[in-house]
């Protein structure tokens, strides 16, 4: 389709975005919809498509949390975007201040509680206000990007 293929031209970086189902307890996405939207308050956004699994943690959980991946985690996103897998099995994980699942290896991550939910058509943007965040020592490693449809190496 032209508009998917038109969008494609813009690159970006990748985040895996991690919530607490009330029921299914720890889910997660793969999501390139990460924009950071106001320093003061600080708030970023996602954008959730409706139909997805993890929608409902994100609309009814305690907040959501944003890993921005480096390069060599290339197999992280491709596990939180497989669908009908566990892509929690085998992974370690800590609960955040909000109760969200913490992923170790990021070269930025973000704690953040609900602030605000907008109608997107087939997607939720969920706003969120940033209550903890990490910056990795090494945060100058190469970063993870997606451009064209593909994954890339951002140095
Ligand atoms: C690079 C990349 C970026 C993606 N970005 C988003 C996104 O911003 N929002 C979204 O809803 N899905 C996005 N997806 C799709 C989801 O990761 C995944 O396919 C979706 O969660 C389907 O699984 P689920 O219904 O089991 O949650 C992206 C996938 C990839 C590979």
């Amino acid at each position: 389709m032209e508009f998917r293929q038109a969008c494609g031209q813009f690159a970006t970086g990748v985040t895996v975005v991690t919530a607490l189902d009330p029921e299914r307890g720890p889910v997660g996405l793969t999501a390139n919809s990460f924009t950071s939207v106001s320093l003061d308050p600080p708030l970023v956004l996602v954008s959730v498509a409706k139909t997805a699994g993890t929608h409902r943690a994100f609309s009814e959980g305690p907040g959501f949390a944003v890993h921005v991946l480096a390069a060599d985690s290339k197999d992280l996103a491709q596990r939180f975007a497989t669908r009908d897998i566990d892509r929690f099995e085998g992974l370690e994980w800590t609960a955040g201040t909000l109760g969200v699942p913490l992923l170790s290896g990021a070269l930025a991550r973000f704690e953040c509680a609900p602030e605000h939910a907008y109608e997107g058509g087939d997607h939720t943007i969920f706003v969120g206000r940033v209550v903890a965040m990490d910056l990795a020592d090494d945060a100058d490693r190469p970063a993870l990007g997606f451009f064209r449809g593909g994954y890339r190496v951002i140095d």
